[in-house]
């Protein structure tokens, strides 16, 4: 279902009656091409007092953009605000944003870079939880198509001092057109040491080279969006969707030269049917599928209950267990979750969907670190918000338009907003992203 208002107030006449009426001014978001892979324009470097961090602009500079102290016209800002301990210290960010914020362009990216808020210092931890609110102020004023995130480097307990190294493709996806739809959002990296799970990125064209991934529910929508971007990326895919999705699915393969792997999640050897799919192991296993079966819990029999935690949850916990164990997840794997942002805001009708959803938020929060100590395997999950997907068009045309518009950007999503951020998680030097719940939403003002 085409989004009519944003082409709209793409037109002159559009956006004056629209500006006049007050109503919102969704700008067209650039995404990712192979012939426009980066922004447009240099990228500013700044720091807010002391950096706690070493090695920032070399990292930076491995964004593809030019890198700079001083920009009229910058495409991204990334102003290190390690250092700021102290309520005092935040007037730096002030001194440093405030008079570059207007000169960013269209379609711009802010990221500040801070670290995790202190149990030991309150001064150091208010400073630094500050930055939060900052940043998701900053993605609701900033409008235009820009976004802006905090991504925490920890700089405690890392010997030899903290190095914005493990920040590497973080910050390369936050700075591309790979991140349209994010905003607002708050990345938390952990230490892990180099060498557990991660690997070099030998081509960063093709980042997944040599890796296989498979993905659920990848006939249609969201799933097959995330097969073709781990395709491009290099993966050999394995496409899976249930029986009855067999020709979608086979020609969403085919397109894509992946491999279908028809099956229902929820059969009890799903997760051996997936290991003899793949012989050499798993590099990435993305659990997208998912169904609603939505009415009040009033109304609610127990068979839509149950299909639903079945299909979303149970099916996840299951075959990410049988797979871990089997060790058909290789080392340096990458296990990414399908939440949403109903499991983070609650949705009317949707007790059944929150619930699963919210399940997925305390799996991969609970079984990150674990995985990553004991199979060198990270485990992150993306939370969607308004997508244009099937699923969405079937929403009423009111509701729809609310969903759509309620988010920093004024409007949905597409799906291959989601599989660029899975794509990130599932990179090979994503090692210290980990336990992460990324919104991929227009900074929806549900549940933010
Ligand atoms: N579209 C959105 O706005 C949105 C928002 C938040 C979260 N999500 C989540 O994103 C994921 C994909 O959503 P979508 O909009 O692409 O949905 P979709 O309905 O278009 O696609 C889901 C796919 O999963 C498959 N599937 C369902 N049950 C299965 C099973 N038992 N075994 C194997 N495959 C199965 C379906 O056949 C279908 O191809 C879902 O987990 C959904 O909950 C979507």
């Amino acid at each position: 279902m085409a989004d009519r208002y944003l082409h709209l107030t793409g037109t002159a006449p559009g956006r004056f009656l629209t500006r006049r009426l007050g109503l919102p001014q969704p700008a067209p978001l650039r995404r990712w091409t192979l012939e426009t892979p980066h922004l447009d324009g240099p990228l500013l470097h700044l720091t807010a007092g002391a950096s706690a961090v070493t090695g920032v602009a070399e990292v930076l500079r491995t964004s593809g953009l030019t890198v700079t102290e001083r920009a009229d016209r910058p495409a991204a800002i990334v102003l290190d605000a390690t250092g700021v301990a102290t309520a005092a210290g935040l007037g730096d960010v002030h001194a440093a944003l405030h008079p570059v914020v207007r000169s960013l362009a269209p379609g711009g990216r802010i990221v500040v870079l801070g670290t995790v808020p202190s149990p030991d210092d309150h001064h150091q931890a208010a400073a630094q939880q500050a930055l939060e609110g900052f940043v998701r102020s900053l993605g609701k004023e900033i409008g235009r198509g820009s976004t802006v995130q905090l991504v925490r480097i920890p700089v405690a307990r890392i010997p030899g001092g903290a190095s914005a190294h493990a920040a590497g493709s973080t910050l390369r996806f936050l700075l591309s057109p790979r991140s349209a739809y994010v905003s607002g959002q708050v990345i938390e990296l952990t230490s892990a040491a180099p060498g557990s799970g991660s690997d070099p990125v030998a081509d960063p064209a093709a980042p997944l080279t040599g890796r296989t991934a498979l993905v659920t529910g990848a006939a249609r929508g969201i799933g097959a969006a995330v097969a073709s971007v781990l395709a491009r990326d290099g993966a050999r895919v394995i496409a899976l969707d249930v029986p009855g999705a067999r020709e979608e699915l086979e020609r969403t393969a085919d397109r894509l030269g992946a491999t279908a792997l028809p099956l229902d999640i929820t059969a009890p050897d799903a997760a051996d049917r997936i290991a003899a799919a793949a012989p050499d192991g798993l590099g990435v296993l993305v659990h997208n599928a998912g169904i609603t079966r939505d009415r009040r819990l009033a109304n609610m029999p127990a068979d839509r209950w149950a299909s639903v935690i079945e299909v979303n949850l149970d099916s996840v916990l299951r075959t990410t267990d049988e797979l871990l164990k089997a060790g058909t997840i290789t080392r340096g794997g990458r296990i990414v979750a399908t939440a949403s942002i109903a499991g983070i805001a609650g949705n009317t009708g949707q007790t059944n969907y929150a619930a699963s959803k919210a399940g997925i938020i305390g799996l991969v929060r609970s079984l990150g670190p674990r995985a990553a100590a004991d199979h060198g395997v990270t485990v992150n999950a993306v939370a969607p918000g308004f997508i244009e997907t099937k699923m969405t068009a079937a929403v009423p045309l009111f509701i729809r338009e609310a969903g759509r518009r309620m988010n920093s950007l004024s409007q949905g999503g597409l799906p291959v907003d989601v599989a660029e951020a899975v794509a990130w998680f599932a990179q090979p030097d994503s090692t210290a992203v980990n336990g992460q719940v990324l919104r991929v939403c227009g900074q929806s003002l549900l549940g933010a």
